[in-house]
Order: C-alpha cells, then structure tokens, then sequence
C-alpha cells in the first residue's frame, strides 16, 4: 500500500450563480497566509488532457453526448485530473481546493440527466478508485436568484457553454440533487448559504474549514 496522501483535498460545488470561483480564489488566500500550500484546480479540466476533453463537454448543443457517453467523458477528464495534477499535489504536501469534482456528476448527469445512482458510482470506482474529498462545500443558492447573478432572467436559452442551456427544471434538479449529495454524507459535505453578500459567505466557507478541518486562519485584517 502506498503512503496516504499528506494534503487535503476540498471541492466547492454548486448551480450557476453559486459563486464558486469568487469563494475558492478567497479560500485559496485564507489558506496561503494560513502557511499552507494551495493548488487551486477545476473540473472538467484541470490537467492538459482533460482540459481537451473540457472542449468536448462544453461546447455544442445541449444534446450532442448521450448520457452514459457524457458521463464517461466527465470521468475520462477526471481521470486525467487525478493522476497528473490532484495526486502529485497531495503527495508534496499541498492541499488541494478543486472547482467542481464527482458530486458534480452525481448532480448534474444523476440528478439532472436522471443516470441511475449505481451506474454512476460503479464509473466513479473504474476511473478513479478510492479517492474522496476530504471537505465538500456546496454552495447553495435558490435557482431563480443563481440564474439573475449568472445574468440570466429564464435560465434558458443564452448562456455560452453547454450546461447553462438547460431548463430552469433542470437547474430545480440540480439544486435538490446537491442537497441529497450533503444529506447522505454529512461528514463529507457541509452546505454553505450562498444567497448572502460575498463577505459573510467568505467567512462561512473559513469557519466550516476551519472546523471540519482542524485548522486555524489567522484573522483578516481590520
Ligand atoms: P463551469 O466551469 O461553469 O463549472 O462549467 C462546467 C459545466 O460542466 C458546468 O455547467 C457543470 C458541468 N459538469 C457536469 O455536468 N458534470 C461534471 O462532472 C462536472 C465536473 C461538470
């Protein structure tokens, strides 16, 4: 057996408009000047070869991959995400915070698609074993007001990437999906309220690391 990794490893997860990037880009400065060293990465991409196999997933219309191809394209990317960036970056120590990782394919293909749980986590083992998170934060966010900060009223229609065309149904989905994901694994996951100022999320996203994680942030300054 080889050595378990040394960092931690964290995704922020969440619908449009949730403000992932706005909170992992503070999490990432609350940690460095915590002393820590951070790789901030993102799903689908993260490494040369899953950031190609991103341009397949985001680009075209929404109904250009069948589920299951879909699902497997997520988890090819992953892979690659993995072994080439995620690990090594454990394995010296760093912790890891990720936009997006697997319980976005639980929400989006599982719940949003509808691929049965099983056949979803059966594909997690196959591509990428044993590995979990050690914190999920899910910032949740009512859809109507996710779409309006994503700058978008309907929820359908615009939208530059593939997934921001589904349905507002499909975001509802998506939302409740994430809520079962955190329900199920408590120790995992912590739910983050997201429909407040970026300030007063920044700090609960400090204080859920900061608990679950046994660490302590320096305090910002005044
Ligand atoms: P993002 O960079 O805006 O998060 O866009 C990537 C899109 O890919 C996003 O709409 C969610 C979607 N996605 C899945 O459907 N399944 C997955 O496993 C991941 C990581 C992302």
């Amino acid at each position: 057996m080889a050595d378990p990794p040394r960092g931690r490893f964290i995704s922020l997860e969440g619908g449009e408009g949730a403000g992932k990037s706005t909170h992992i880009g503070h999490l990432a400065k609350s940690l460095e000047s915590a002393g820590i060293d951070v790789l901030t990465t993102r799903e689908p991409g993260g490494s040369p070869g899953a950031e190609a196999i991103r341009a397949l997933l985001v680009g075209g219309e929404p109904d250009r991959w069948d589920g299951i191809t879909e699902l497997l394209l997520h988890y090819a990317a992953r892979r690659d995400h993995v072994n080439r960036t995620i690990l090594p970056a454990l394995g010296r120590g760093a912790w890891v915070l990720t936009d997006r990782f697997a319980d976005s394919t639980m929400a989006y293909q599982g719940y949003g698609f509808g691929i049965a749980r099983d056949i979803v986590e059966q594909v997690y083992r196959i591509a990428v074993g044993g590995i979990r998170t050690d914190l999920t934060l899910i910032l949740d966010i009512p859809v109507a007001a996710g779409l309006k900060r994503a700058g978008r009223r309907d929820g359908a229609g615009g939208g530059s990437n593939r997934y921001e065309r589904m349905t507002p149904d499909f975001h509802e989905r998506l939302r409740q999906g994430f809520l079962d994901i955190a329900a199920r694994e408590p120790e995992r996951c912590a739910v983050i309220d997201a429909d407040r100022d970026a300030g007063t999320v920044a700090r609960a996203v400090r204080a859920a690391v900061s608990e679950r994680l046994g660490i302590t942030f320096p305090e910002p300054p005044a």
